[in-house]
This record gives structure tokens, sequence and C-alpha cells, in this order.
């Protein structure tokens, strides 16, 4: 440890002991931050570990937040600053050179419990690049932290050797939609709305409808009428939302939630409120810290009103510009093919906006009109990405893999790996290329599709009688 960083805070201590203050330790930490940048830098790395001792953690620098956990009694140590000068080895030679069992058994799980608060956390983890307010302020549930999944079957189906999934139907409510909705709440909430509104395919409105319920608004969601998700429908509901079916497609829902929002001072919070986009992001970076940084070729996600292309090109950008990441991955975005107006731009160079009448089994991206259009065409320009489209036989055939190697989507989420097949096929993906396909909601959210589709005489009505089960099973075990 530096001189200044050891000799910083113990001048701050001191000072306020003298001055007639019992100094809390976050204090002495700012206090010796501000000292410390006059002569060497700001290292609270360094003074979280001298004022808090044991292990500590640094999480944000402003504000201060340290995470600490003990050490074992025998790595205790107390510094002296030496009066002569010492080798490294020399001064390491004040620790035990052995360690007994039990020791070394409690600080391997003061460790594990310090990389846990670093690898958990939720979409506040990356509170700086995503919305720096006092923690007192922020919402969480919490999201985030979902997992990455190989699965052999599927790589070998889809032909691409190194494939990883993403789930984020592994969030609260089963969609990624909780990351961006738990920023869009908490600014909600800064900013005194009586109430709050989406326009929705199911997801974001049962998002919106949670954070309404755990922060105490009303939520009202428009939704496309006969056009969304049983399972969707009703957590929507569940969460307390009031819902209105709105004759027409998801666009004109949207067009009518915007008006209505800004005739009648609702907060909206669709995808076109920027504070949603600001914590999509962090899907790709929990991604790419998972990968130690180490980007992948191919981010595939399925692309319907283009929020999350949006946040993916941005949040690859800020990653890229900040240094995290060597280079930026290439974005594959894709759109079912009876909903496919960002692929057609993306065919004609994006000559030209085209705007379609949507129809698809994926009802979740079953839109026309996306409203993030501009920005999710700056996200393909700028990483290289390509837009694809796939058909709905092709959605539902990748979706009965995807459920049948145990991790289940619901259908949007299938365009991803569809669509990543796809590119392999045409040798767009390379041979070796690695890609990571994001799945983007739960299975349960669309029980109709499944059910719908199921294969034959795969659940049968017995009698309650062992002869009528072995003739029912026989087939199977063949
Ligand atoms: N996958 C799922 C499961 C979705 O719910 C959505 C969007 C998308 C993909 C597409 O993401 O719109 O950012 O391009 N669902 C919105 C909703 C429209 O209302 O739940 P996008």
């Amino acid at each position: 440890m530096s001189v200044p960083a050891a000799n910083v805070p113990a001048g701050a201590f001191a000072a306020a002991v003298a001055a007639g203050h019992d100094p809390r330790p976050v204090e002495v930490m700012a206090a010796a931050l501000t000292a410390e940048a006059t002569a060497a830098g700001r290292h609270l790395d360094n003074i979280a570990a001298c004022v808090l001792g044991g292990l500590t953690l640094v999480r944000s620098t402003d504000p201060i937040d340290v995470v600490r956990v003990p050490l074992a009694r025998p790595l205790w140590v107390a510094l002296v600053t030496p009066a002569v000068r010492l080798e490294t080895r020399t001064a390491r030679s004040v620790l035990a050179p052995t360690l007994d069992r039990g020791a070394w058994v409690q600080q391997m799980a003061n460790t594990a419990a310090l990389l846990h608060g670093l690898a958990s956390g939720d979409v506040w983890r990356f509170r700086e690049a995503v919305r720096d307010l006092p923690v007192a302020e922020l919402v969480t549930h919490p999201e985030g932290a979902t997992r990455l999944y190989a699965r052999p079957a599927l790589s070998s189906w889809a032909g691409i050797e190194r494939l990883l999934f993403k789930h984020e139907g592994e969030n609260p409510t089963g969609s990624f939609k909780d990351r961006g909705m738990v920023v869009g709440i908490t600014q909600a909430v800064r900013v005194g709305a009586r109430a709050v509104a989406c326009a929705s395919t199911g997801n974001t409105s049962s998002s919106l409808a949670a954070y309404a319920a755990q922060v105490g608004r009303p939520a009202i969601v428009f939704l496309p009428a006969g056009k969304v998700a049983t399972g969707k429908v009703a957590q929507t509901l569940a969460y307390g939302a009031r819902g209105l079916a709105v004759r027409g497609d998801f666009d004109a829902a949207l067009r009518l939630a915007t008006e209505c929002c800004q005739r009648l001072g609702i907060y909206l919070l669709n995808s076109v409120n920027p504070f949603r986009i600001e914590g999509q992001k962090t899907i790709v970076w929990e991604m790419l810290q998972d990968l130690c940084w180490d980007a992948p070729d191919w981010i595939a996600v399925p692309a319907g009103n283009l929020g999350n292309t949006s946040a993916f090109g941005k949040a690859l950008r800020e990653a890229h510009e900040g240094g995290w990441i060597a280079r930026r991955p290439r974005l594959l975005a894709v759109q079912a093919k009876g909903a496919n107006p960002f692929y057609r731009s993306f065919a004609d160079s994006f000559r030209s906006r085209h705007r379609v009448r949507p129809e698809t089994v994926a009802t979740a991206i079953r839109i026309g009109d996306p409203v993030s259009y501009d920005r999710a065409r700056i996200a393909i320009e700028t990483t290289r990405g390509v837009v694809a489209e796939v058909s709905d036989d092709e959605i539902l055939e990748a979706k009965a893999r995807i459920d049948g190697a145990g991790l289940g989507c619901e259908p949007a989420s299938a365009a991803s790996l569809a669509g990543a097949r796809k590119l392999r096929a045409e040798g767009i993906i390379a041979p070796g290329e690695r890609v990571v396909c994001v799945l983007t909601g739960n299975l349960l959210k669309d029980p109709d599709a499944i059910l719908a589709r199921s294969p034959e005489r795969a659940l049968v009505e017995v009698d309650a009688e062992p002869a009528a089960v072995e003739a029912a099973i026989a087939p199977w075990l063949r």
C-alpha cells in the first residue's frame, strides 16, 4: 500500500478526533479521498482497506460504496510505516508462514462472500453507467444476474460450436423488461408521477405492473386486443394493473398510449423513455463481465420495437469507448418474417424506413412500425451488424429445440437461435466464431403456443390401472 494511502486516512481520522468528533468511516474515507487527490490521486481501494480493515471491495467511489468482509485472525497484520526501506519479500514475512485449516476455511468463506457480492446484485451494479443516483433513491426487486448456458445439443443443431444463451427469462417477471423498467420506475418516483402506463405485447406490461405495485402507483396498460399471450395477460392483471384491450395492433396501442399520457399527465414507460434503454444496457455488460470482458463475435437478439437492439448498440459503444472490451461484437437483430419492417430497411441498405401490417406466432414481436428505428439503425451500422428474418416455422422449430434442451423460452426469444442458425448456414457467421443468443422471455409466458403444437399423444388420459399405464407408455420406451 502506498504511503499517502495509509497516511491520509490516518490524518483525516486524527483531525476529526482532535475536533472532538467521532467520525463515521465513510466521513474519514471521503475526507481522505479529497486530501489524497491533491497529492497522489484518488485510491479508495487503499483508503477503504486502511479505514475499515479486512478485505474490501470498492463498488463505487462517487458515491462511496464499499463492501467489507472480515479477515481470519491469523491473517491480521498491523502495518507500521518502516523507518528503513523494506523489500516487499521481507515485509511479507510478517504474515504467518502457515495457516491452520480452520483459519483457511474461514478465509475462503469470507472471500467467497465478497465474490458473491461482486457477482450477484442487480442492474445497479452498473449504476455509474446507467443512472448515477443516490442509493436511497434506487428501486430494486432485485433483477438481472441472469446466467449463461451452453447446450451441446443446440450447438450441433445450429452448427455453431461456441454457442451460449443468456437467459433473460430468469428476471423477476420472466423477461428482460425488468432491467429497463426498474430504472424507469425509479425515475417515475423521482418526478412524482401519479400513475404510470405503457402499450405492450405483454412483457413490458407485466414488468410495469410488478414495479408499479412495488412502489404503490396505479398502472394502466394498453394491449392489442386478442393478441397478447395468456400468461402475460394473467400476470399483468395479477400484479394489479388495469388494462385496455385496444382494437388494433401494438403500433396503434402505442400511439394511443402516447397521446393519452400526454393529455392526462401520466408517466409513459415504453422504451421511447430513455431510462428504459439505460437499464437494458446491463444485459450486454453483464454478459461481457461473465465472459471476463473477452467479447464474443456475435450477439443475437430478437427484434420488435427495437428498444433492445438500440440498448445493445449503446452498451457496446460505451464498453468499447471505456476500454472495457478490445473490440465490439457484431449485433444480429432477428425479426419474424411477418413483422419485418427493420429487415426490409436493412435489405435496402437503410434507404427507406418500412412499415408493415404485422402477423406472427411470436406475439411479443408482432410490431409493424418500430419506435426505436433510428437508434437501432445506428446500433446495426456501428457494429457491422446484420438484420435477419425468420419464418414462424423456423421460430417454432428453434423454440422446440430450446425447450427440448431443458432451457425453455417463449416463441419470440427463439428467433435469436433461428437467426443465428440461418446466418451460420449462409456462412455469414464463420466457423469457430463465438455467439451469444439472448433468450428474452420465459417459457411459461405463452402456454398456448406450446399446447397448440405439442406432439400428438404426449399427454394421454388413462384409467388408474397399472395395465393401462403399461399399454400407454410402451411406445415411449422403445
Ligand atoms: N422478446 C420478447 C420476449 C419481447 O417481449 C420483446 C418485446 C422483444 C423480444 C423485442 O424487443 O421491442 O426491444 O425489440 N416486447 C415488448 C412488450 C414490445 O411490450 O413486451 P424490442
